[in-house]
């Protein structure tokens, strides 16, 4: 990457934005990657005129694309109308109260209870406290402690940053703190031992769990949390009988179950809330992202009953239930929150995902005997392929030879934007795409293993 030149945009990039997930020394030297100046449909395009496809939907995000003038007429309708009203003391706008309602309509059956927040991070913080709040009010305050899983990402705040089961987000801050536990990820691909079969792999991990309660004491595990399929872990689907299994030990010692829904929901898996897809029972529900098509900031907990009557009885021992952001219930977000629901309705996503699915799996299919490719993965429209080194051994490339980086480089140069994970390349394109768009999405994939290919054997 070149220097940027001074007093170009990059240059002040440069010099004066520290971003997230990012070395920050060598941005410094280098300025950002490129610099995105419009969106149309599922395509980015940068300074140069240069159009994407943003296979990743950004940071798994951006459900209906990019440019959406009708998502901006409603914002510009909700500022001119009142701009701005806060929903503590009972206070109240027509936009919040519209959002909840619909909201609810399209949670899991029996979740009709819904507390705003303006982000993924915010949604899983508020989950937490929720559980410590159930338990008080239970009688229990002992349940303090967390299960979550290696890999899992539940944001990066100072407990959310503990409930996110990846060393590197704990290192340098002096994290997590104690009452935070972690168990083995799904990642059959990976964890299994040889011979060991999905069930069998999934039967571990729930005696994992079960182990680990007893070892520490039912009556102090508070909750687990999960995500239905592994975002920022991978894109890693459950192996067979997973989540059966899982619920089954939560429901003997009584634990509650946080579901993040943060990449999931909103039909990313194929139904409405991955919940659904693998049937999950949760009690609280943490939503963001593509509840507002990620064009502004806002998220959800949806609150099951059990988790609502201790919350009730909260408000009969202590009166005001005290929590609350000034930003929680935004009228302008809850407004787009709104249209987005509407346009998912219209265009019935859920249906939509599911006549994707069978394309956007068959693209990963067709690659799988490409010979850099040891796994593919996937359901709805999130997936990803294992790069290796490999195929027998799985064994990965060495880091130094810089593959991945390489694969960013190509796919990018091919007009395809992917999320990079670890040796994985992760898909979930927005939402709204089309089947042929689909099929140039994966042929711009393979264009760019198969010119990594020739790299490697030159
Ligand atoms: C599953 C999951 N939970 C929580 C978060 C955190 O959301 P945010 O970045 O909006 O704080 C993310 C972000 O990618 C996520 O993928």
């Amino acid at each position: 990457m070149n220097k940027p030149l001074p007093n170009s945009i990059a240059a002040m990039d440069a010099a004066h934005q520290i971003h997230p997930h990012t070395n920050l020394r060598r941005h410094l030297e280098t300025g950002p990657n490129e610099l995105l100046v419009r969106g149309q449909g599922i395509q980015v395009f940068d300074e140069t005129g240069k159009g994407y496809i943003e296979g990743a939907a950004a940071l798994w995000c951006s459900s209906l694309g990019f440019g959406n003038e009708r998502l901006a007429e409603v914002a510009k309708q909700a500022i001119t109308d009142l701009g701005y009203y806060h929903n503590f003391r009972g206070s109240g706008t027509p936009q919040a109260a519209q959002l909840c309602s619909k909201l609810a309509d399209i949670a899991p059956e029996g979740m009709d209870k819904v507390l705003l927040q303006s982000s993924g991070t915010e949604a899983n913080d508020t989950a937490l406290k929720l559980v410590w709040y159930y338990w008080d009010a239970m009688g229990e305050p002992k349940r303090r402690k967390i299960i979550s899983r290696h890999e899992g990402y539940h944001g990066t705040g100072t407990l959310t940053s503990c409930l996110t089961g990846k060393t590197k987000f704990h290192e340098g801050y002096g994290l997590p703190f104690s009452d935070f536990h972690y168990v083995t990820m799904p990642y059959y691909y990976r964890k299994a031992e040889p011979g060991e079969s999905e069930q069998q792999f999934s039967t571990r991990l729930a005696e994992e769990i079960e182990a680990l309660i007893l070892r520490e004491g039912p009556e102090t595990i508070a909750a687990f949390w999960a995500e239905p399929v592994l975002g920022s872990g991978g894109a890693i689907t459950p192996p067979e009988g997973y989540f059966e299994k899982v619920q089954a030990v939560l429901d003997k010692y009584g634990v509650l179950f946080v579901v993040d829904e943060v990449i999931c929901g909103f039909a990313r898996t194929g139904e409405m809330w991955g919940s659904q897809t693998y049937n999950l029972k949760p009690d609280l529900i943490c939503c963001a992202k593509a509840l507002s098509a990620a064009v502004i900031p806002i998220s959800a907990v949806i609150v099951g009953p059990r988790v609502f009557e201790g919350m009730m009885q909260q408000s009969d021992r202590r009166g005001s239930f005290t929590h609350g952001y000034t930003y929680s219930g935004h009228p302008v977000a809850c407004a787009v929150a709104h249209e987005v629901l509407t346009i998912y309705e219209e265009m019935d996503l859920v249906t939509h995902v599911k006549s994707l699915e069978p394309t956007f799996l068959a693209g990963f299919k067709a690659l799988e005997d490409h010979p850099l490719v040891g796994n593919i993965d996937g359901i709805g429209l999130i997936g990803a392929l294992e790069i290796v080194a490999d195929k027998d051994t799985r064994a990965m490339h060495d880091p130094a030879l810089q593959i991945m980086p390489m694969l960013d480089r190509l796919t990018r140069e091919h007009g395809l934007i992917t999320r990079l994970i670890g040796n994985r390349i992760a898909l979930a394109p927005p939402q709204i795409i089309t089947q042929p768009e689909v099929e140039e999405m994966f042929a711009r994939l393979k264009n760019a293993l198969d010119n990594a290919v020739n790299n490697i054997n030159a």
